[in-house]
C-alpha cells in the first residue's frame, strides 16, 4: 500500500502520543495535526483548522490528499463529525477513527450510557435520572441512598459534571442547582447513582462496531494532590499494566463488560469505528462501569500506546474496514508510567507562556507534550497540563523514579507534579 496522509484532530498529550506512534508506521506519508502542540510538530505539520467549518475542513482534506482522519477528543465526535464526513461525497470514503454521533452518546449522555448498560446487563451502579419536573422525586431518591451521594450532569461538562457529596442537604442543594443550569444544558438532566467503593482502572478497546481488540489496561491519577487528594484534574499521571488486574479479573472484565458493550453497540447498529474507553471500579462484588468514553484517555494514552508493539496505522485501517477482529495486539511486557508536569494553579487559574528548559536532557524517557507551543525557537507552556514524562521499565518504581528525575531537570516557572504516581500499586 502507498503511504498515506493522515489528519489528526486534537492538541494534547494524547495526540502527541498518537502522532509519535503513527509517525513510526511505514504506512504513514505525513501527518497533519490540528491544532497540535510543540510536540506534535516533531512528527508532522500543525495546522490551524476550524473543524466546525465544513467547507474549510473538506477543502483541507482534498487539498492535502488526506486518506485517514483520526479524532483524539470527544467533542467533535459528540458533535457528529463522523456523520458529517460520511454524508459528504468527497470525505465519505476516508477511513475515520471515531464513532458516529449516535455511538458517541455513550460518552455524551450519562443517562444514555446508563440505559445502555441496563439493557445489556453490564454491571454498574444503581441509578435514576431526573429533570427539573421531577426534582421532588430526586430529593426522595436521595433519601433512599446512603452517603456519599453521586450526582452526574447528563451531558459533557468539561470533566466537572460529577459531584460526590457527603451531606444529604448539600446533595439536595446541588441537585437543585444542577437542574437549574449549574452546568448549562449539560445538567438539564441529572443521573443520581449509588456510590461505588474500590480502586479505579481503565480498559480500552479498538472496535469496528462488531469485533474489537483489547489494548493494555491502565490506571490514571485524577486528583491534583499527593495521595489522590484535592481537586479533580484531567489526570496527573498513569500506569500500565495495573498489577491488581490479574488474569482472572481481566477475564471477568472481558466477559461481563467488554463483550456485552461491543455486542450492545452492534445490536444498536451504531457506526462505531474507534475507541471505547471503559472507566471501571474494582468493587468487592466485581468490577463495575462508572463511565464510557468514546476516545482514548489522557494521560492513559501516554502509557498504553508506548507499550503497543503493533503498527497503529494498520490497526486503524483494519478498524475502518471492519476487520479489526483479525488483528492480534502485541504488547510490551514492561511497565510504563507517566508523570504529568502541570502549571502551578492548575486545575484552577494558571499562567501560560513560561519558557520550558531542559527538554534536551531527556534520553531514556519519552516526553509527550500537552499544553505547549513553539515560539521563536523556544518551547512555552500553553495549558494546565504541560508535559507527560513516560518511562518504560521493569517495575513501576523504576519507571516513576526516572520520570520524576526528568521532571526535576525540566524546568518552567511554577511547575508542579505529583511524586506518588503508582505508589499504591508497587
Ligand atoms: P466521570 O466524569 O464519570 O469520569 O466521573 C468522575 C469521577 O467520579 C470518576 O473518575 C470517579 O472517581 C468518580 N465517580 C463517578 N461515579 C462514581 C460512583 N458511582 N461511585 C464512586 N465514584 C464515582
Ligand atoms: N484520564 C481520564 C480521561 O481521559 O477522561
Amino acid at each position: 500500500m502507498q503511504p498515506i496522509n493522515i489528519l489528526l484532530i486534537g492538541g494534547g498529550g494524547r495526540e502527541h502520543t498518537l502522532a509519535w506512534k503513527m509517525a513510526q508506521s511505514d504506512l504513514t506519508q505525513s501527518i497533519f495535526i490540528t491544532p497540535g502542540n510543540a510536540g506534535t510538530s516533531m512528527h508532522g505539520t500543525n495546522v490551524s483548522l476550524d473543524i466546525t467549518d465544513h467547507h474549510q475542513f473538506k477543502n483541507f482534506c482534498i487539498d492535502h490528499h488526506i486518506k485517514m482522519i483520526v479524532v483524539g477528543p470527544e467533542a467533535p465526535l459528540v458533535d457528529g463529525l463522523y456523520d458529517i464526513c460520511k454524508a459528504d461525497d468527497h470525505l465519505a470514503t476516508i477511513p475515520f477513527i471515531g464513532p458516529s454521533q449516535a455511538g458517541a452518546e455513550l460518552e455524551g449522555s450519562k443517562a444514555f450510557a446508563k440505559a445502555f448498560m441496563t439493557e445489556y446487563n453490564i454491571p454498574t451502579a444503581a441509578y435514576k435520572e431526573f429533570s427539573l419536573e421531577n426534582l421532588e422525586e430526586g430529593y426522595r431518591f436521595l433519601e433512599t441512598l446512603s452517603p456519599p451521594y453521586v450526582l452526574k450532569a447528563d451531558g459533557l461538562a468539561a470533566g466537572k459534571g460529577v459531584l460526590i457529596l457527603k451531606d444529604i442537604n448539600e446533595a439536595k442543594t446541588q441537585l437543585h442547582s444542577m437542574l437549574n443550569g449549574k452546568f448549562g444544558k449539560a445538567s438539564d438532566k441529572v443521573v443520581i447513582e449509588e456510590f461505588l467503593d474500590g480502586i479505579e482502572f481503565s480498559v480500552f478497546a479498538l472496535t469496528d462496531g462488531k469485533n474489537y481488540v483489547l489494548l493494555p489496561i491502565a490506571k490514571d491519577y485524577k486528583r491534583i494532590g499527593e495521595g489522590d487528594t484535592g481537586l479533580n484534574t484531567g489526570g496527573m499521571g498513569a500506569v500500565s499494566p495495573v498489577p491488581f488486574v490479574n488474569d482472572e479479573m481481566r477475564d471477568i472484565v472481558i466477559q461481563q463488560i467488554v463483550k456485552p458493550t461491543i455486542d450492545g453497540i452492534a445490536d444498536r447498529g451504531f457506526d462505531y469505528y474507534g475507541f471505547v474507553f471503559i472507566g471501571l471500579i474494582a468493587c468487592e462484588d466485581g468490577p463495575k462501569v462508572i463511565e464510557y468514553n468514546c476516545r482514548l484517555g489522557d494521560p492513559e494514552t501516554e502509557v498504553i500506546i508506548p507499550r503497543l508493539k503493533n503498527d497503529l496505522v494498520q490497526l486503524f485501517l483494519s478498524t475502518a474496514d471492519g476487520t479489526i477482529g483479525q488483528q492480534e495486539v502485541k504488547v510490551d511486557k514492561q511497565f510504563a508510567t507517566t508523570v504529568m508536569m502541570v502549571s502551578g494553579g492548575y486545575p484552577e487559574a494558571y499562567k501560560k507562556g513560561k519558557v520550558i528548559t531542559g527538554l534536551d536532557q531527556v534520553n531514556d524517557s519519552i516526553v509527550f507534550h500537552a499544553g505547549t507551543k513553539k515560539e521563536n525557537h523556544q518551547v512555552l507552556t500553553n495549558g494546565g497540563r504541560v508535559l507527560a514524562i513516560t518511562t518504560l521499565g521493569n517495575s513501576i518504581e523504576t519507571c516513576t523514579s526516572k520520570s520524576m528525575s526528568y521532571a526535576e531537570k525540566i524546568d518552567f516557572d511554577d511547575k508542579y507534579y505529583r511524586t506518588d504516581i503508582g505508589k499504591d500499586l508497587e
